[in-house]
């Protein structure tokens, strides 16, 4: 199977970018199809790998998506293509959320740094305690411009609003500690060592809970807590950065999933860990609580949690190379 006279090797090289992709809870809601009509790689969502009571309207899954779709465009750049990209392409079938198509020519829009290919397959969440050097302004500064090439916003709060922000998520954990059908979902997405599907968080990429109590990681364990690693401090100053959208469409959130995957490569780049806090945005309270006072057109979409410190583990991808079409 050709597209636009990529061969098999190049196919692959698209769709082993496209599924390093970050996605909720591992779930890698995307399917690929290749449309050898019109030359396009058609980007799908899966109903199945949803995850209906933290994301009912599937904002987070088009987040994921898109984070993908933006690996889509800069493995095409690395392969000398501009990816043409189209969101939503057909209103019929509302399961496509996107078509690529790496295309030849100079007279196109010009994609992103290819250097940040490289980042791809370095990028992984960490979700351990982080030194807590501060990431200096100038590298700041380029993550902010990431997410803004693509349409989103990122707010970079200062120390009293990142622990509002902060203490926004901890409700949010708490709450969902407190729902046992919440809590049973997200264990569901956790995998002990030897069992994998390839799908969801194996227990070894998981960190423990802060110490002090002040850092509200996810607790993805469940109640009983069986799995949960001993308590270690974490850095008493964190670096946090909302992503956000001045509006908050089906269209917004790929777009936000884009700028999403921007960031953490820009930072991946710079030698910069990150890990995510979704809990906020999954109560949709919390999520309106955290606008902040002063911001009228501010639709949250993540929180990123940023700084130096070790790697953690990988986590799994299901995708063994090869075929056109890819699930
Ligand atoms: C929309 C979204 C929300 C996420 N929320 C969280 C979160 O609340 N806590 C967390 O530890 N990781 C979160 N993650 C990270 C995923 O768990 C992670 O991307 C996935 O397990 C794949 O692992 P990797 O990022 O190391 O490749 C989120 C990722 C996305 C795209």
């Amino acid at each position: 199977m050709r597209l636009t006279d990529l061969d098999a090797a190049g196919l692959e090289t698209l769709l082993a970018a496209a599924v390093a992709a970050p996605s909720l809870h591992n779930t890698q809601p995307w399917h690929f199809r290749a449309d050898p009509q019109r030359q396009v790689l058609e980007v799908h969502a899966v109903p199945e790998r949803s995850v209906p009571l933290a994301d009912p309207l599937g904002r987070a899954q088009h987040l994921s998506v898109g984070a993908a779709v933006f690996n889509l465009r800069i493995a095409a750049a690395h392969l000398a293509r501009r990816a043409e990209v189209r969101l939503l392409p057909d209103p019929a079938r509302p399961e496509v959320l996107a078509t690529v198509r790496p295309a030849r020519g100079a007279d196109l829009p010009p994609s992103p740094e290819p250097d940040l290919y490289r980042a791809v397959a370095r990028r992984h969440t960490s979700r351990m305690p982080f030194t807590g050097r501060p990431v200096p302004e100038p590298v700041v500064a380029e993550l902010t411009a990431a997410a803004y090439a693509e349409g989103a916003r990122l707010y970079v709060p200062d120390y009293s609003a990142t622990r509002r922000l902060l203490r926004l998520t901890a409700v949010a954990e708490a709450r969902t500690h407190a729902h046992p059908a919440r809590t049973a979902e997200t264990r569901a997405w956790i995998t002990a060592p030897g069992t994998g599907t390839g799908y969801g968080i194996p227990v070894t990429a998981l960190g423990p809970p802060d110490a002090a109590g002040r850092m509200p990681m996810r607790d993805f364990t469940g109640r009983a807590g069986v799995l949960r690693r001993p308590a270690l401090p974490f850095e008493r100053h964190a670096q946090v950065a909302l992503l956000w959208t001045a509006y908050d469409r089906r269209e917004d959130w790929l777009r936000a999933g884009q700028a999403l995957q921007r960031v953490l490569l820009t930072a991946t780049a710079h030698g910069v860990r990150t890990s995510m806090l979704h809990q906020a945005m999954e109560w949709p309270d919390l999520r309106m609580a955290a606008r902040g006072p002063r911001r009228q057109r501010c639709h949250p979409q993540l929180l990123i949690r940023f700084g130096y410190g070790p790697d953690g583990n990988r986590t799994p991808r299901t995708f063994r190379g090869g075929p056109a079409s890819q699930q």
